[in-house]
């Protein structure tokens, strides 16, 4: 059934009602669409533009509905154009002309621009609660691993010693960055359009500020046209979710770095891997891989929008139908991600042992060796051309620093003593890094209480 067919002559060609259909797809926000009606004509009662009997049967019929579709005894067709016209088709069908007065006063630009907020709004409230297992899950690891040593690297190449957990704190930091940035979204966004029209508002006396209220918006929006028009925060989604699958991509790109048989750092758990058909041998990072190559598709959704909405003039326009399936997509491939991601990293095997062995066998503590020279009173630029002998005297032994005899090291340069050993253990190194930010145990320890009262677990 139609919304609009009493201007028309013709039947709509087949291919065209095809082409402009949204109901394979918006039939997704069905629960909001309802959501939105019986706050709309609740206050068209509360106004006196429709009988309490009339409203009180529209709301049944509603819930009838909602019921139905979530039971499955009522099945969305593809004979209707989109969900609004759906829905109200069938309300309508059960509960006769009442039904026929639903649509006093709402265009659906205004429905659709609601739906899709409070879509948006539910969606944003699941994100955070898959973002919040990350970081819980993160901060775990990172009481687990405050003396795990690792090498901390610079262009792939090993740098100075860290711990694990003061680089799993950087990815608390970038995630929690990203949880954030959703709950300024949700701020910015939370205005209710309803009541906006198809453009220009209404000539009803509707109270919109009881709507807003009603669905828990903080008002309604101010300007009719930009209600319908305004897609800026599925852009801004778009934008906050290309953040999080890049975060996402660069710690999988890790994971797999470390999960190799070269470096061994980590094991990614039997039920996070999968195998080979030809060759036995092989345990394959493939979720990591999955959610590094799903990037892709993220980013594409926030482009395809952008250019979508460049050239659209105000107010609506079809063009803006667009927005759905993609935006869709991007929330279902990162909230997917997320949820695999946390699974797989809980599951996974930290070898301290070998990430405490690739630490010292890569001179890792070279720059704290200068630093013990310029303690003893060399100046840093001798220090470290004095450090630069020594690696190369290990490199051609092939042994670390650690490993070097006093006599060794004093045949390069008189100034050690005993206690280098000590001054360049990994221990050492990091510990003495204790500024806030620094991987040493107490200013780790200060940061993972400041990240708890964060996430008011403390
Ligand atoms: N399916 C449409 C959309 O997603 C609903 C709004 C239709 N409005 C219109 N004037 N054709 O944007």
């Amino acid at each position: 059934m139609k919304l609009w067919g009493g201007r028309f002559t013709k039947e709509t060609n087949q291919l065209v009602h095809n082409f402009n259909a949204s109901i394979s797809f918006d039939q997704k926000f069905y629960h909001q669409d309802i959501e939105g009606s019986i706050a709309h004509v609740k206050m068209l009662a509360k106004q006196g533009l429709l009988t309490a009997e009339d409203r009180d049967a529209i709301v049944e019929g509603l819930l009838g509905i909602r019921a139905d579709l979530e039971s499955g005894a009522l099945v969305i067709t593809s004979e209707h154009e989109d969900i609004h016209s759906f829905v109200e088709a069938v309300l309508t069908e059960r509960v006769g002309e009442a039904g026929k007065r639903l649509h006093t006063g709402r265009s659906r630009n205004d429905q659709v621009a609601l739906d899709m907020k409070l879509y948006t709004r539910d969606e944003i409230s699941e994100l955070d609660q898959l973002v919040n297992g990350l970081l819980k899950e993160l901060l775990k690891l990172m009481e687990e691993h405050l003396d795990t040593y690792m090498p901390g690297f610079t262009h792939l190449q090993k740098a100075q010693p860290i711990t694990l957990s003061h680089h799993l704190g950087a990815y608390f930091e970038m995630f929690y960055r990203d949880l954030t940035r959703l709950h300024d979204i949700r701020k910015r966004m939370n205005y209710c359009p309803l009541g906006s029209g198809a453009l220009a508002g209404t000539t009803y006396p509707l109270d919109r500020e009881y709507t807003a209220e009603l669905l828990g918006f903080d008002g309604p929006t101010l300007n009719s046209m930009d209600s319908v028009a305004d897609r800026d925060y599925l852009i801004e989604l778009l934008s906050a979710l290309s953040t999080v699958a890049m975060h996402l991509s660069r710690f999988c790109e890790e994971i797999i770095i470390w999960n190799t048989n070269e470096y061994r750092f980590v094991e990614i758990d039997d039920s996070y891997s999968t195998g080979s058909s030809i060759m036995p041998q092989k345990k394959n990072p493939d979720i990591a891989e999955l959610i590094r190559g799903k990037t892709g598709r993220v980013y594409g959704a926030l482009i395809a929008l952008l250019t979508t909405m460049k050239g659209t003039p105000l107010a609506y326009n079809k063009d803006m139908q667009e927005d759905k399936e993609l935006t869709f997509d991007a929330i279902d491939t990162v909230k997917g991600c997320l949820a695999l991601f946390t699974g797989m990293i809980s599951s996974m095997t930290f070898r301290r042992d070998v990430m405490e062995k690739s630490a010292k066998n890569g001179f890792t503590n070279a720059t704290d060796a200068a630093d013990y020279l310029v303690n003893k009173g060399v100046a840093f630029r001798d220090a470290h051309g004095v450090v630069g002998q020594l690696v190369l005297f290990c490199i051609e032994k092939g042994i670390a620093l650690d490993d070097m005899t006093l006599e060794e090291y004093k045949a390069i340069s008189p100034v050690f003593e005993e206690d280098i050993y000590e001054a360049i253990s990994l221990k050492t190194c990091v510990e003495k890094r204790m500024t806030i930010g620094a991987p040493g145990q107490e200013a780790m320890k200060k940061v993972i209480g400041i990240y708890k009262k964060r996430l008011d677990l403390e």
